[in-house]
C-alpha cells in the first residue's frame, strides 16, 4: 500500500494562491534564468493529455529583441513587458504529436495516428499547453518570483519575431520578476472569486 502524502501546509498554499496577485510592474531585481529553468523542471511533471507536453517557452531578456516583441501586444501590454526583468513567451508546438514514441512509448502508432489529425491536433497543443502554463505559473511562484500573464497580444506578429524556425504557436507571455514595485499600478485591486457553491456542481 503507497503511503498516504501529508498536505500542503496553509503556509504555502496561501504563498502559492491567495496571498499572491498577478503583477504588472515589477521591483529593480534581475531574475537569473536558473530560477526559470527550476521552475520548469518541476511544472513538467504534472499532467498532460498523453503525455504531450506540448508547451514550448521563448525566454526574452531585456534588449532588441524584446523591443521588437512587444510591438505586437495591444494597450498598456507593450509598457508594462518593456520594463520588466524578464518575459517569457508562452506557445505550443503544432508538431507535438513526433514526440509521442518517446513521451507514450507504450502506446505505439500515435505518432502516424496524429499526423493526419491537423485539427485535433492544434486544438489539443493548444489546450494541454494553456494547462501547462497555469502549471508553470504556480511553479514560478514556488520559486519566489512573481509573474504578470497576458494574452493581450497578436500571436502572429510575435511568432513571426521568435517563431519563425520552430512553427511553435504563441498564446501568452509571462512577465516574471522579484515582487511588485511600489507603483499604485503594480497590482490590480483584488477582483473577487466565486466560492465552492458558486463554480460548482455536486451531483
Ligand atoms: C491567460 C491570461 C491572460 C491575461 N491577459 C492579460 C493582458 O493581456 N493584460 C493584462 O494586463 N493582464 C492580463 N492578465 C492578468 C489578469 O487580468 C489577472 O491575472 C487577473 O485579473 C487576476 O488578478 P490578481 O492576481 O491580481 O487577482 C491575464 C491573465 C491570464 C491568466
Amino acid at each position: 500500500m503507497p503511503t498516504a502524502l501529508s498536505t500542503v501546509d496553509r503556509e504555502t498554499m496561501h504563498q502559492l494562491f491567495e496571498g499572491r496577485h498577478t503583477t504588472n510592474l515589477f521591483s529593480d531585481g534581475e531574475v537569473d534564468l536558473d530560477l526559470i529553468e527550476r521552475a520548469y523542471a518541476d511544472a513538467r511533471w504534472a499532467p498532460t493529455s498523453m503525455n504531450s507536453q506540448p508547451m514550448r517557452l521563448t525566454v526574452l531578456k531585456p534588449g532588441a529583441r524584446r523591443e521588437a516583441v512587444v510591438e505586437h501586444f495591444k494597450g498598456d501590454n507593450s509598457r508594462k513587458t518593456s520594463a520588466a526583468p524578464m518575459t517569457v513567451v508562452v506557445a505550443y508546438d503544432p508538431a507535438w504529436h513526433e514526440h509521442m514514441p518517446t513521451l507514450f512509448p507504450h502506446v505505439e502508432g500515435l505518432r502516424e495516428k496524429f499526423a493526419e489529425r491537423v485539427e485535433f491536433r492544434e486544438k489539443m497543443g493548444r489546450d494541454n499547453a494553456f494547462l501547462q502554463a497555469g502549471y508553470f505559473i504556480l511553479a514560478l511562484r514556488a520559486h519566489g518570483l512573481d509573474v504578470g500573464p497576458m494574452a493581450g497580444l497578436d500571436a502572429p506578429g510575435v511568432d513571426a519575431e521568435v517563431h519563425a524556425e520552430t512553427g511553435w504557436k504563441t498564446l501568452m507571455v509571462l512577465n516574471v520578476g522579484h515582487g511588485p514595485s511600489d507603483h499604485e499600478d503594480a497590482q490590480y485591486p483584488r477582483g473577487a472569486r466565486f466560492d465552492f457553491t458558486e463554480a460548482a456542481l455536486v451531483l
